[in-house]
């Protein structure tokens, strides 16, 4: 098998919103993803109703909500970072809460408190000399831009975001050399409230969320409509809003990397019919579309046919093609999970806004959560990549949640996880081996935390467990289990021991 580079960056990922807690401390604001409830351990929750919102609204101070509680790395983050440097983690990844900085997202200048928080950390990290890996923007959006402007459907969140995004570079470019933008930007055309702040039913009034709603489940035609050409502006402006702060730390901070972040999603062909072959050649081209606007400069041409067919009007940023054309990524990210299978029987097609909804494939297993595992996917997606750009590829986030709980040894048997993830490992070497560039490797939520689609601590990702349930109870304090040791191990062989 092939090695890994002397330097690769091994490491483990994880965001601000799903950590942190102490929220409302300090002068921290709130963002939108502190208004979301908690539903049900298996109950999807990132959507958001005009009701929804008011009622969340009327309990601002209250810590009711999973993501304003996270798992206390506020308070407890030289713990948390020890651990991970135990493991021998070189690279680190988190992002910055745009409300710890900007409370409310209209203030000029950012809060001390918040700016000292994030020096403190960063130089935790040094200390045991990991490389911080810092998302400027994993979902969080000031809850004002929500609702006064609708959410990244409106252009003037940018200059608001600008501003925090700058302030991000000039201070903290000495400290922290890798940059993502938006987390997962192909989201927001999927899960509109957590990719976006936008609210569902300001689309359709009465709409109400049917009870099996999953993240992925089809909306009414109508709506999807009106909900996919607002997803589009709203990606618009995300895309104008990274391209300028990439252009920025190109001038200003030239020892930085700055890279775009999206869900890979491989497609299969569910047979070898050619019209099975032509839709996930499609789908596959609408989930690269998201890079090639941020790593080439330019929206594609078969895009803008598809706006035209369907009717998606996209009021375009002015001056937007130099914009784009000057702030292309210095690297790819991605995260990665599974492999879908798509058909072009529009009987059993189902979409979300502009997501085909997947099959299930006989081949592959699946998690816990119903996620097939398909190694083999990554291998063939990062070639693919390679191809297609010609710049390092980072991964920044795989894993496998599972329900668990902690034994009577204080550890968790997670032989599942190890299986999970060396295959995957296992992939990126000989994805390597064929000459594709990757740079690092974080798997997702290194340490348990609050689930994004779930908004719960029930499904768990962590090489260390965390004490806390849904409700917020349990001790928060941390234990390793057997995938701490079994990472540990193969950190320090760079890769060669993943028995
Ligand atoms: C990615 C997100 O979509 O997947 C993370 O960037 C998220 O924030 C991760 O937590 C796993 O998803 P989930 O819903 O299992 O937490």
């Amino acid at each position: 098998m092939a090695k890994f580079p002397k330097n690769f960056l091994w490491g483990g990922a994880t965001s601000a919103a799903q950590i942190e807690g102490g929220r409302c401390l300090d002068g921290k604001g709130l963002c939108h993803l502190d208004y979301v409830y908690f539903r049900g351990p298996k109950t999807p929750c990132n959507f958001m109703l005009k009701k929804d919102l008011e009622k969340a609204r009327a309990e601002e101070t209250t810590l009711n909500f999973p993501n304003r509680r996270g798992i206390d790395f506020f308070h407890r983050y030289k713990e948390d970072i020890a651990l991970l440097a135990e493991m021998g983690f070189k690279s680190f990844r988190m992002s910055i809460s745009w409300t710890r900085l900007f409370p409310t997202g209209l203030e000029e200048t950012p809060d001390p408190e918040g700016v000292r928080f994030y020096h403190d950390v960063f130089a935790e990290l040094h200390r045991y000399g990991i490389e911080p890996l810092v998302t400027m923007i994993h979902y969080e959006l000031p809850i004002i831009f929500v609702e006064k402007y609708d959410g990244w459907v409106s252009p003037e969140v940018i200059p608001y975001c600008f501003r925090y995004l700058k302030f991000l570079i000039d201070e903290y470019k000495d400290e922290v050399k890798y940059w993502l933008t938006f987390n997962e930007i192909n989201m927001v055309c999927a899960v509109p409230y957590l990719g976006g702040g936008i609210i569902l039913d300001r689309y359709d009034d009465g709409f109400e969320i049917p009870k099996d709603f999953r993240p992925f489940a089809p909306l009414p035609s109508q709506m999807a409509k009106r909900w996919e050409n607002a997803s589009h502006q709203a990606l618009h402006h995300q895309f104008i809003a990274s391209a300028m702060i990439v252009k920025y730390a190109h001038e200003t901070a030239p020892n930085c990397l700055i890279g775009n972040m999206f869900n890979l999603h491989h497609l299969y062909p569910e047979t070898p019919a050619p019209e099975d072959a032509l839709r996930a050649h499609q789908e596959t081209e609408f989930n690269m579309f998201f890079c090639d606007v941020m790593a080439r400069g330019s929206y594609p041409s078969w895009i803008l046919s598809y706006y035209k067919k369907n009717g998606i009007e996209i009021t375009w940023y002015d001056g937007y093609e130099k914009i784009l054309a000057e702030g292309t990524v210095d690297f790819i990210s991605l995260s990665y999970y599974l492999s879908s299978i798509v058909t072009a029987d529009p009987k059993r097609q189902e979409r979300i806004g502009s997501f085909i909804r997947t099959l299930h494939n006989p081949y592959l297993e699946t998690s816990d959560f119903g996620w097939q595992i398909d190694p083999t996917a990554l291998r063939i997606s990062l070639n693919e990549l390679r191809d297609r750009f010609h710049l390092p590829i980072y991964i920044v986030e795989n894993g496998i949640g599972a329900f668990e709980e902690l034994n009577e040894e204080k550890t968790v048997h997670d032989d599942y996880r190890i299986a999970y993830l060396r295959s995957h490992i296992k992939a990126i070497a000989e994805a390597i081996e064929d000459g594709v560039d990757v740079i690092g490797y974080t798997p997702w939520g290194c340490i348990d935390l609050v689930s994004c689609s779930l908004v719960s601590m029930s499904k768990r990702y962590g090489f260390v467990y965390v004490d806390a349930d849904d409700e917020g109870n349990g001790t928060y304090d941390r234990y390793r289990k057997d995938s701490f040791y079994w990472y540990k191990k193969v950190i320090a062989s760079n890769g060669e021991d993943l028995e």
